[in-house]
């Protein structure tokens, strides 16, 4: 019985030739495209280059608007004006309120926003976290986008 069972083994091989060890087996692959094509990826946001390479413009657009409307907005609206500022809008803004100018582009020293923010005791007052970046914004021009 033994001796049947080794034979068996040894003399069956089968197995091995039906799947012979380098013959290509292929994995199971769709015939048809998947139905929508494949999104591409979000493109990455391109940030202007500035002259010195080094500082991140920002822009009305951009970030300073959602700061303002968070901050600011609740009492310099079209509607309330207090000091006479609007601040919703850049253009608004940019006309200043009854002092005249609250932003002068390049030059944050000389822009009434920043003397108000920076004394502090303002009903609405910027972090100093944001009060950077509109000091950024405004010393790399106040650009609108
Ligand atoms: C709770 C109401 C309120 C909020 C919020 C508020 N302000 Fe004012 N703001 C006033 C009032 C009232 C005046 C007028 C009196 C004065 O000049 O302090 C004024 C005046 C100003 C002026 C001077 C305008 C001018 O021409 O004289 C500036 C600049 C200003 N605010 C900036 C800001 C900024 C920036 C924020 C947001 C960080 C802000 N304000 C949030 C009430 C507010």
């Amino acid at each position: 019985m033994l001796g049947a069972v080794y034979g068996f083994v040894n003399a069956e091989e089968t197995a091995i030739r039906t799947l012979p060890p380098h013959e290509r087996v292929d994995v199971f692959v769709p015939l048809t495209p998947t139905p929508s094509p494949t999104t591409l990826p979000a493109p990455t946001v391109e940030v202007a280059s500035t002259p010195s390479g080094s500082v991140i413009p920002v822009s009305w657009d951009g970030q300073i608007n959602l700061i303002f409307q968070q901050k600011c907005i609740g009492c310099h609206n079209s509607a309330s004006r207090m000091g006479g500022l609007d601040m919703s809008t850049y253009a608004s803004l940019m006309e200043g309120g009854q002092s005249g100018a609250v932003i002068v582009p390049g030059d944050s020293a000389n822009s009434l926003l920043v003397g108000k923010q920076q004394t502090g005791g303002h009903p609405g007052q910027l972090s100093p976290g944001e009060l950077s970046v509109v000091l950024n914004w405004i010393n790399t021009g106040a650009a609108e986008k």
